[in-house]
């Protein structure tokens, strides 16, 4: 496969081989996106399929010089690997391509330097950078003619590199440190948020699915949306007033991946916490996507790792717009409760659909009511309007107050066993 080349970019060679030990096997198109968003300019994808891989090269020789030949002949800067590459590989390839090499996580490494927006985003990139980097620290890089600012080679990469892994280690624990600290703060503000009882909705899907555009959209917020992988990568979050049950907290997180590195996973759990501790996850799918059956599967088996299992979700099939019988609609069980929604986020078409949804969804246990209360009922009264409960008071001609309520239930019981009354006491309409 050869494309014309860009006018700009790193120029890189790709190479995505097929094993045949292993059941399910993907082509090489996710890998030609995940190199164009790091910046690159993908001259050639070399494809193939071996039975395992070779301990030196990884690839076999016949492989090798058909890569060499390709990279002699575009003067590639960089060689590209759709696979994990083990440091001895990595150097061993480098030497006889005379060129720089990269694999799949240092690629989305890579990526994610360049995303990465707030404090923490950063310094958890950094973290799992310096720890990719410290099992490769010992090739030096005698052996290739120092490029800066390449792909790979942002971030730690420049300064770092020729530092000894004392300092590495230092560097590390103390990033580690800062990051406890954030992480820190982060809980306080999860537990005051818990505490104010707003719920917590978390968009979560595989990257590109259209998160950040549907977020926008539902929110009105400016989040950055780019035909890019991983344009998310810190969980941003909005409040979103929904007519029938109040205000929520939406929560925009980082899109999953295939072959995610396991230390990017730990890397990001402070982002995926949100997701485990949500009262609700959208599920957000490209529906338009060849693979949307294997994304969804692979997104599902992250939230069992992460222990977001137990969390109820609503999967939001979006860019109907894409489809060729793209119709807004809600898909419902058995029961009648919504388990689909389809919609278009670039549109914004069937958001209104979504809002009903969630509505329907998180709304069983809330109370949206009129109460008529009695002036005995003072205290009540008092309490419901402290808890920022009621929409509006009127009086009717028996002189009780007439409140427009909406709280969680769970709430409104504390609050009545706190003023000593039962359901059954106060008057609803
Ligand atoms: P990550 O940050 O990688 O997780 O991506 P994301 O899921 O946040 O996706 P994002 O919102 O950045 O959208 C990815 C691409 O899909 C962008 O080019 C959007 O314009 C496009 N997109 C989003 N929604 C729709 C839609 O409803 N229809 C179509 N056709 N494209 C859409």
């Amino acid at each position: 496969m050869f494309f014309e080349r860009p006018e700009s970019g790193e120029v890189a060679v790709l190479v995505h081989i097929n094993f045949n030990d292993q059941s399910v096997n993907y082509g090489p198109e996710e890998f030609v996106e995940l190199a164009i968003s790091a910046g690159a300019d993908p001259v050639a994808v070399i494809t193939g399929s071996r039975q395992r891989a070779d301990s030196r090269y990884f690839v076999g020789t016949g492989k090798l010089d058909e890569i060499k030949e390709i990279v002699d002949r575009e003067e590639a800067q960089v060689v590209l690997f759709d696979h994990a590459l083990s440091p001895s590989q990595e150097r061993n390839l480098e030497s006889f391509l005379q060129c720089r090499v990269l694999d799949r996580t240092g690629l989305i490494l890579d990526i994610f330097a360049q995303r990465a927006r707030t404090h923490e985003g950063k310094l958890q990139v950094e973290l799992a950078q310096l720890q990719h980097m410290s099992t490769r620290l010992i090739r030096g890089w005698t052996h290739l003619e120092r490029q800066k600012g390449g792909i790979g080679m942002r971030g730690p990469g420049e300064t770092q590199l020729e530092t000894d892994r004392r300092l590495l280690r230092e560097r590390i624990k103390s990033i580690q440190r800062r990051l406890d600290k954030v992480n820190t703060q982060r809980d306080q503000s999860r537990r005051s948020r818990s505490r104010s009882d707003m719920p917590t909705v978390s968009l979560v899907g595989y990257t590109n699915a259209g998160k950040s555009t549907l977020f926008n959209r539902a929110t009105g917020a400016d989040v950055y949306a780019a035909d890019q992988l991983f344009a998310t990568l810190d969980p941003t979050l909005r409040r979103l007033d929904i007519e029938q049950i109040g205000t929520i907290v939406l929560a925009d997180t980082v899109g999953f991946i295939r072959q995610l590195p396991h230390r990017l996973i730990k890397a990001f759990q402070a982002t995926l916490k949100e997701s485990s501790e949500a009262d609700l996850l959208l599920h957000v799918v490209d529906a338009a996507d060849i693979s949307r059956d294997e994304n969804i599967s692979h997104v599902e088996s992250v939230l069992e790792e992460i222990g977001a299992e137990d969390v109820p979700v609503l999967k939001v099939f979006n860019k109907i717009d894409a489809l060729p019988t793209g119709e807004a609609r809600i898909d419902r069980d058995a029961d009648g409760v919504p388990y689909r929604v389809w919609l278009s986020a670039r549109d914004g078409v069937g958001i209104d659909l979504l809002q009903q949804a969630i509505a329907e969804l998180l709304g069983q246990d809330v109370i949206n009511e009129t109460l008529y209360l009695p002036t005995e009922c003072g205290r009540l009264r008092a309490m419901l309007f402290e808890q920022g409960a009621v929409r509006s008071e009127s009086f009717d001609d028996a002189g009780r107050s007439v409140l427009e309520v909406r709280l969680p239930k769970k709430d409104y019981l504390q609050i009545l066993a706190r003023a000593g009354m039962s359901e059954s006491q106060i008057e609803a309409a």
